[in-house]
């Protein structure tokens, strides 16, 4: 028997308790959607998530919130005129973990109730498809333009799907992949999205430079490891975002610290390699992710452990660098300086000589 909007209504406003309100509930058959007013974002939702799935009758819920973020400013001729933010993940460096933040980010937002799509722009070396468990081939309802697939309610591309093998080696040029990339821009439907984030190949970026000149990002997550070997490659790749105007908007360092059996902590790569960064890029360090073995595990299982363990310590981290992420979008957003490369998100006064970074080990 389907559910009634009162009973939805009723149940979401029992989760919520004093959490938040509820501004709006739709149920068509077994699907409920409710819109959702609350501070804390991935908690409120979750919680309502789990009572509405308790109900009979209901089948999938998806909570939205009242206050959508801010967009970026998007110019004429902007490839993805319907997505208000767009966001690069990338690093000079192979191997950091860029797809597994990029993945992980993903489903953060997704929790905290936003519209996102991911895009694997790493042609080379898609990894989207593995870490997302989907496999098969998107398809056009109209023949103009290729649906995206859809996975945990994210809406995702990636050449991987396109390929007759995934695991062969993509022999193109230059030219071919970034008209490629483009083409995925432009002709996937994406819809209206809150975040479409893009995990980019390693290298200083030139495909960064190729997107960045036919959408304006909302701007760059830098993605790094702890030692110098990693760093000096970072840093390049902060360069060049800085030189062609994409914004840094914060600095993820991944594998920061593992932490036994017996609880003792041990800091396997150095450490400072983020707090470097994010000096040198002028932007926030969002989090320091620690070594766990779970993240590759439910990487290679095909769901991101933000989604398969969401009440893990690591889950918890990745949901608080996606919470961090949405502050320094929405203000710079409010700020209008997504344009610009020097816009002071914090004052770090004192001058960032790299020579002088606080890097050790590695
Ligand atoms: N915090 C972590 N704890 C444990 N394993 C991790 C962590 N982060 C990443 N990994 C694992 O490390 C490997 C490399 O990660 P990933 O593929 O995300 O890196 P990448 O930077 O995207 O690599 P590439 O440069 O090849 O695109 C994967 O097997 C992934 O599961
Ligand atoms: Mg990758």
């Amino acid at each position: 028997m389907a559910v009634s909007k009162e009973t939805v209504v009723t149940t979401a406003k029992g989760a919520l308790g004093e959490l938040g309100s509820i501004s709006d509930a739709l149920v068509l058959g077994g699907d409920v959607t409710v819109t959702i007013s609350a501070k804390e974002r991935v908690v409120a939702a979750d919680k309502v998530r789990v009572a509405l799935r308790g109900l009979e009758g209901v089948a999938n819920v998806d909570v939205r919130f009242a206050e959508a973020p801010a967009s970026r400013a998007i110019a004429e001729g902007d490839l993805l005129p319907n997505v208000k933010n767009v966001i690069f993940v990338m690093s000079g460096k192979g191997g950091v973990g860029k797809s597994t933040v990029a993945t992980n980010l993903t489903m953060a937002l997704k929790r905290a109730g936003h519209r996102v799509g991911l895009l694997d722009a790493d042609i080379y070396g898609p990894s989207i498809p593995t870490m997302l468990g989907v496999e098969g081939r998107p398809f056009s309802v109209d023949g103009q333009r290729i649906e995206p697939i859809e996975r945990f309610g994210v809406k995702l591309m990636s050449i991987g799907f396109l390929l007759e093998d995934p695991k062969a080696a993509v022999i193109w040029r230059g030219p071919m992949l970034h008209g490629a990339l483009l083409q995925f821009l432009k002709d996937v439907n994406w819809g209206d999205l809150d975040f479409l984030v893009l995990d980019l190949p390693p290298g200083t970026g030139d495909i960064a430079l190729t997107l960045s000149q036919r959408v304006k990002p909302t701007g760059a997550v830098i993605v790094t490891t702890p030692q110098n070997v990693a760093t000096d490659d970072v840093f390049k790749s902060v360069s060049m975002c800085q030189k062609v105007n994409i914004p840094i908007l914060g600095v993820v360092e991944n594998m920061s610290y593992f932490i036994d059996t017996a609880g003792v902590r041990h800091e396997l790569f150095g450490k400072g390699g983020g707090a470097a960064v994010a000096e040198f890029s002028k932007s926030e360090l969002l989090g320091q992710l620690p070594i766990d073995t779970t993240v590759r595990e439910w990487g290679d299982k095909g769901t991101p452990v933000t989604q398969a363990l969401p009440s893990s310590a690591i889950a918890q981290a990745f949901v608080s660098v996606a919470e961090r992420l949405v502050d320094v979008v929405d203000r710079r957003n409010a700020e209008g300086t997504s344009s610009e490369t020097e816009g002071p998100i914090i004052d770090r006064s004192g001058g960032a000589g790299r020579k002088r970074l606080n890097v050790v080990g590695g």
